[in-house]
């Protein structure tokens, strides 16, 4: 009780610290494609698995994604080490899960994480891109992505390959940083990054450079514009956005 107290008190002075900073109108940062190096790949497991902020995204995720009432096939573009998978896996019991990264290092952490869980009978992974999909047209039913788009090069090539997987109907869900984001969020993430991140993540500079190379809501606004989706819509929140559309 008197934990969520101090926790509610302090988000609630950040929040209002927050909204007396500027919003950061900064050139973006290219971030690399997959995360391969072993030792960047364990600590990011690490800190996805027991750090409150990763947990209250993937609650958070899972409370929106519900709201779309998900059905049949549902894939998880940049999986990473498999823990929203794993969430979803739980809360929605009647879907087919499959998780794609592009870093067959992550897809390896993801099969782990999923057979110490007993899920490996629910859950399939695949190593691919998210521009260049290993799925059939019109083969799935919901797409979701969490703190990945950043990391895509091209992202209405992506949209577009989204948009040729889906079945009529299909939907997608993204969330990711915004890179117009205030000032006090960039100092909070440098130094989660500096000061309490292990190493390994200090020396690829995460989390605090996925928020350089996150993209602003209007471009985001821009490549949907650019796709075929004709309902799309970009809802964005304090630090980060929440992007959805049907087929
Ligand atoms: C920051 S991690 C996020 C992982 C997970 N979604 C989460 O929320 O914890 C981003 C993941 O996207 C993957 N990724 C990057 N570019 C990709 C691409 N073009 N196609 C598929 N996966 C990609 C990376 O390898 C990495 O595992």
């Amino acid at each position: 009780m008197i934990f969520w107290f101090i926790a509610g008190f302090l988000l609630l002075v950040f929040l209002l610290l927050n909204v007396m900073c500027r919003r950061q109108v900064v050139p973006r940062k290219l971030s690399f494609e997959g995360i391969e190096p072993p030792g960047a790949v364990q600590a990011f497991d690490t800190f996805s698995r027991l750090l409150p902020p990763f947990r209250i995204l993937r609650l958070l995720f899972s409370r929106e994604l519900k709201r779309y009432s998900p059905q049949g096939t549902l894939v998880d573009a940049g999986c990473g080490p498999g823990y929203l998978i794993l969430l979803i896996a739980r809360q929605f019991p009647h879907l087919r899960i499959i998780g794609v990264d592009i870093a067959q290092s992550m897809v390896n952490a993801a099969t782990h994480n999923i057979a110490v869980r007993g899920l490996t009978e629910r859950i399939d992974l695949r190593q691919g891109d998210i521009h260049k999909l290993p799925f059939k047209a019109k083969s799935l039913d919901f797409i979701v992505s969490t703190l990945a788009l950043h990391h895509w090069e091209r992202p209405s090539k992506a949209f577009r390959e989204i948009y040729r997987v889906l079945k009529p109907g299909g939907q997608f869900l993204i969330f990711d940083f915004r890179r117009d984001t205030r000032g006090l969020v960039y100092w909070f993430l440098w130094f989660i990054t500096n000061r309490i991140a292990p190493k390994p993540l200090r020396q690829v500079q995460e989390p605090f450079s996925s928020l350089q190379s996150a993209y602003t809501v209007a471009e985001v606004q821009d490549f949907l514009q650019d796709s075929p989706f004709h309902y799309r819509v970009v809802k964005p929140s304090v630090a980060w956005m929440f992007v959805h559309g049907k087929r």
